[in-house]
């Protein structure tokens, strides 16, 4: 070994200091040889009852330590902030860069040459990996996994997507509640993240993507025994990767961003990427923008899974995985390093696809250019996305009259009404729910449709807001318009009764009114006043970056490798 490890200032000192480090550490049984010099992996968990769709990591934490151990590392594992999105409020986002910031912290004050991030419910992926990035220490993911498929009255049904079908057939009267209510239980029926391609599994496919983790990482469901044999493997690569010093900067190269980018597309993946890809890029310093996301606009859609197209990630994974998308993107891909040490592009060579109703070939693709689309106007002109491959076809080049909802709590009271002025053709806009104004940016901009016109047959109309989608959701909706309306961005000006243009082949979105009398709105705005005057929601609204630039906070972008030199006692 040429270079002192890390861990030596913590294990390897011969005086007090060394004393106390391994002496506490030795309470739980390690004898002195795990205290040789060997490399420290920590295993970062974000297991918790709280989160269900983590509620794996506790196994798979077992098993990435018997690869650690078998390799000559020593593995110890510790828990971070998880973040159960279903079950948090406001919303898990806003505690994203709570938890990315224990993960970093965690990391540098402990005595750790590298470490195994634990992760799989929406958040937890990019949290984890911008607190990673931001100290740079090696570090491979081992996800959760998706549930095995729901199942309700013989038929596969997918989370969250057949939520809002459901949800929208009580209210239509298509559905009986008793019905309802019996098909949560058929839906969730094992451990593990949400089975469609939300945003956990879009996730994952963009860390197997990108190279930051093992292959078949992002399909395996949770609880099929080959992801236990992966975490084993991790733990081996892990050690190895210590003495090679390959580093997440190593990794998330621009390339490796720009291949995370073509396979959305591919995938059919989250909006929420683009946040979370934004985020990390800020982190390890690599210059991504809301425009490079246009790369992925001509990759047609190879995956039909929901909520873009029919089946579920199980079957994605019976099929071959993220190496058959890989492999089916061919030329497209950037050379790029992997956690493997090789090329990105040699590891899914010749990856054999055993179901082509599932991962369909690059030229007999499920649907054509499925990229996401950056929408720009006068409306959005910090930009805004939307995700053609969830939306209706006629509704891409839409223009309508706008229904404004002022927050929240107004569209919940309203959107029922009977009365509610609002035909198939209007646009119905949603402010205050970006960042700052909710805050914590949640995924409420798939707003219901109003329930006179699912009465009518009504199942898609344009909505715009500055809020997140759920991965699992779909519908022509517009999200993440920059400025968000309470930093004051245009979106704060509309009015119910203006005009607005939506153009997703042009990337267009554009509030049809005159310049003049836009600036006369502006003149008169004045933001709400702050919901939180203290803790961490003040600190991140009074830092939070806008959309378009990853909804970091300002001064956690970039990274802080310098080590730790001063003792606790
Ligand atoms: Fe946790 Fe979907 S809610 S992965």
């Amino acid at each position: 070994m040429t270079k002192t490890r890390r861990s030596a200032a913590w294990y390897g000192k011969l005086d007090r200091d060394g004393f106390i480090h391994r002496s506490w550490m030795k309470n739980q049984g390690f004898p002195d040889h795990a205290f040789d010099g060997r490399p420290v992996i920590g295993i970062c968990n974000t297991w918790s009852e709280l989160t269900p769709c983590n509620s794996g990591l506790r196994d798979l934490a077992e098993g990435v330590k018997r690869g650690v151990w078998e390799a000559g590392g020593f593995p110890v594992e510790f828990p971070v902030m998880s973040l159960g999105e279903t079950q948090m409020k406001p919303t898990a986002m806003l505690f994203r860069n709570l938890l990315a910031m224990d993960v970093e912290e965690s990391i540098r004050a402990y005595g750790l040459d590298a470490v195994v991030l634990l992760g799989g419910c929406d958040k937890t992926t990019p949290g984890q990996l911008m607190g990673a990035a931001s100290v740079d220490l090696p570090a491979i993911v081992v996800s959760s996994g998706p549930m095995l498929n729901g199942k309700w009255k013989g038929e596969d049904i997918g989370s969250g997507t057949d939520v809002w079908k459901f949800s929208e057939a009580v209210r239509a009267g298509d559905m009986s509640l008793q019905d309802f209510m019996a098909a949560e239980s058929g839906m969730s029926r094992s451990k593990g993240v949400c089975m469609t391609m939300g945003t956990a599994s879009t996730m994952a496919s963009l860390v197997e993507a990108m190279g930051m983790s093992l292959p078949t990482n992002a399909a395996l469901p949770a609880v099929d025994s080959r992801r236990m044999a992966l975490a084993h493997l991790t733990g081996n690569r892990i050690v190895e990767m210590v003495d090679e010093d390959l580093k997440p900067s190593d990794v998330m190269s621009r390339a490796a961003f720009e291949n995370a980018i073509l396979a959305n597309a591919a995938v059919g993946g989250s909006t929420n990427a683009v946040v979370h890809l934004l985020a990390i890029a800020g982190r390890v310093g690599v210059d991504l923008t809301l425009k490079d996301f246009e790369l992925g606009g001509e990759i047609p859609l190879l995956v039909n899974c929901m909520p873009s197209g029919s089946y579920l990630m199980e079957d994605f994974c019976y099929a071959g995985g993220m190496p058959v998308v890989l492999n089916e993107l061919g030329d497209h891909l950037r050379p790029a390093k992997t956690v493997l040490g090789g090329d990105i592009r040699a590891y899914a060579e010749g990856a054999e696809c055993h179901n082509r109703d599932v991962i369909r070939p690059f030229d007999d693709p499920l649907k054509p250019a499925a990229g996401l689309r950056v929408l720009r106007g006068n409306l959005a002109p910090d930009g805004a996305i939307i995700k053609p491959s969830a939306a209706s076809d006629a509704l891409l080049d839409h223009e309508g009259t706008a229904y404004v909802f002022e927050n929240i709590e107004d569209m919940k009271a309203n959107i029922d009404r009977d009365d509610l002025p609002v035909t198939p053709d209007t646009i119905l806009v949603l402010k205050g729910c970006g960042p700052k104004g909710y805050p914590g940016m949640p995924e409420v901009g798939n707003m219901p449709i109003p329930k006179k016109l699912v009465q009518q047959g009504v199942r898609d109309m344009v909505r715009v807001s500055d809020a997140r989608m759920s991965g699992t959701a779909y519908g022509t909706v517009v999200l993440h318009v920059s400025p968000e309306a309470q930093a004051g961005g245009a979106l704060a000006l509309v009015k119910t009764g203006d005009r607005i243009r939506l153009s997703a082949v042009e990337g267009r979105l554009d509030l049809l009114i005159p310049e003049a009398e836009l600036a006369t709105r502006r003149a008169a705005w004045a933001p709400d006043p702050p919901r939180y005057d203290r803790g961490y929601a003040r600190m991140y609204v009074d830092h939070v970056l806008q959309a378009d630039k990853g909804a970091d906070l300002d001064f956690l972008t970039g990274k802080d490798t310098r080590p730790v030199t001063r003792e606790s006692h």
